[in-house]
């Protein structure tokens, strides 16, 4: 599959084309690379477990792109003229024309992040014994339809799991499937079908146009309500341009308007849109508005702000507008193509093709001797660490849960997800995070699995502890010393 790696309109006299920025660096960080020695204890303070590093002791962060986004000067300037009011803020009028010029969608709730999102829509609509059929989960929208009493149904195609693979839309909903789930469980069990853009769990992975179009007609067809996640929307029809025929010519813009409006409900995490908090759940539909509104006050705030603060506000909705951009959008998922080839090609097992958010490194290949249930991906995240001072995220059986006896259900995939914030990282260093994991999968052998410690019963990823089986960290950090010398 061949796509311009950065503009559409930029191409390259040698060789590979190089992800160009299109943005200049105007205010800096500093950053510090520890020795290894400390980093091998960071990771054991941390329980192994990258959640609870310090950013002192991490050199790259790549646990995720929520919330650590580089903002633009608009987005600075923009949240010097918030206007503060309790209710009927200006700020919170703008955000609402925002959402209505990028989206088409009319109503708009205010929430403080993406899962208050979730809770107000499972709340509403899901009851005891429902279904919600999705392309994927994310591990807050489970949660959310769970403790209302729902299930989640993944209906994903047969090449979504494939580690490698050259299908352009390995998020789309199975269309059988959906038929065979609404025959099977009948309307009245399901209070709506979601899609999750740029799909979180399976590496950022798309679905087309074409697919969201035909989960509209069956689902319009049965009555059945369409709810859209777009928290990484733009990156989504940033793919579709790209990928699917038809679209190469249409401007991004257009692109999302046409997504937006084969949902009923759409909803977004806004921390992946600017560097803070916020989110939304917007829709044209008055009836569903109103069903949901009354718990905006109770959980979020009032109907104006929802939570964030009117600085907040005002940097979502410029950070819309600039999703619209295609040199802005398609800037992290260049550096993530960039990076997935490289390691591709050096033979390290990582997700293809390319996809949003991040490049996913598989576990289960890089790690073939350790079993499921001790963790590889969690095991890889915490050897990264050591090796790198690189902050990932494990994506895998501890991001599960445990079944009714207790045990873990393995989780699809163990992926360690390298996420590439926007406008964040430089080139060289993402030819850093590539040398140090080839390294890494050079001495594979030399990792061994985690236990837990301290497992919290919900959502244990964020806060659950665990530690080594075997004092293989301490072997790894002796190695990387032998092999480079102190570090910095
Ligand atoms: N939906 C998707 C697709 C997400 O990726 C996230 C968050 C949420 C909902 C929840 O939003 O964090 O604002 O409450 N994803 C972050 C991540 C946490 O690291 O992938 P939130």
């Amino acid at each position: 599959m061949s796509e311009p790696s950065s503009s559409p309109r930029i191409s390259f006299y040698k060789g590979r084309e190089i992800p160009l920025e299109l943005h200049k660096v105007r205010i800096v960080q500093k950053l510090h690379l520890r020795p290894v020695e400390r980093r091998l204890e960071a990771i054991g303070e941390a329980g192994f477990n990258t959640f609870l590093l310090t950013t002192r002791d991490i050199f790259l962060d790549m646990l995720t792109d929520s919330g650590t986004n580089a903002m633009s000067d608009q987005q600075l300037g923009s949240m010097m003229v918030a206007d503060d009011a309790y209710a009927g803020s200006a700020s919170f009028t703008r955000m609402q024309q925002a959402i209505a010029d990028v989206f088409g969608m009319q109503h708009v709730l205010p929430v403080h992040q993406g899962r208050a999102a979730e809770n107000i829509i499972s709340q509403t609509f899901v009851e005891e014994g429902d279904v919600v059929p999705m392309n994927y989960h994310f591990t807050t929208t489970k949660a959310h339809i769970d403790v209302n009493g729902g299930k989640i149904l993944e209906i994903f195609t047969d090449e979504a799991l494939k580690i490698k693979s050259d299908c352009p839309f390995k998020g789309n909903l199975d269309l059988d499937k959906l038929h065979a789930t609404i025959a099977e469980y009948g309307v009245d069990r399901i209070p709506y079908v979601r899609m999750e853009a740029s799909t979180n769990l399976i590496g950022g992975q798309p679905f087309s146009m074409e697919n969201m179009r035909e989960v509209r007609r069956i689902t319009a067809e049965h009555g059945i309500m369409l709810v859209l996640d777009v928290s990484l929307v733009g990156e989504n029809a940033w793919f579709v341009k790209q990928r699917e025929p038809g679209y190469a010519d249409i401007p991004i813009r257009e692109i999302l308007r046409e997504l937006a409006s084969l949902c009923d409900v759409m909803y977004f995490s806004s921390r992946k849109v600017s560097s803070t908090r916020g989110g939304a759940i917007a829709t044209n539909r008055i009836d569903l508005f109103n069903k949901m509104k009354d718990l905006v006050p109770l959980y979020e705030g009032f109907l104006t702000y929802g939570g964030m603060s009117v600085r907040e506000i005002e940097a979502m909705a410029v950070g819309l507008y600039e999703t619209t951009d295609e040199t802005v959008i398609s800037q992290s998922p260049s550096f993530i193509r960039h990076l997935v080839e490289e390691l591709d090609g050096a033979g390290v097992p990582v997700i293809t093709p390319p996809g949003g958010l991040g490049c996913h490194v598989d576990a289960k290949g890089f790690l073939p001797h350790v079993p499921q249930s001790e963790y590889p991906a969690g095991a890889l995240a915490a050897a990264f660490f050591i090796a790198s001072g690189v902050r990932g995220m494990e994506r895998g059986t501890i991001s599960s849960v445990r079944d009714e006896n207790g045990d873990d259900i393995l989780a699809d995939m163990e992926l360690l997800r390298l996420a590439m914030p926007r406008r964040v990282f430089t080139l060289s260093q993402v030819s850093y995070v590539s040398d140090r994991l080839q390294w890494l999968y050079d001495n594979r052998s030399l990792i061994g699995g985690l236990r837990f410690v301290d497992e919290p019963k919900v959502l244990r990823f964020f806060l659950g502890r665990l530690e080594p089986i075997g004092d293989w960290p301490k072997r790894l950090a002796e190695k990387f010393r032998k092999d480079f010398g102190e570090s910095l």
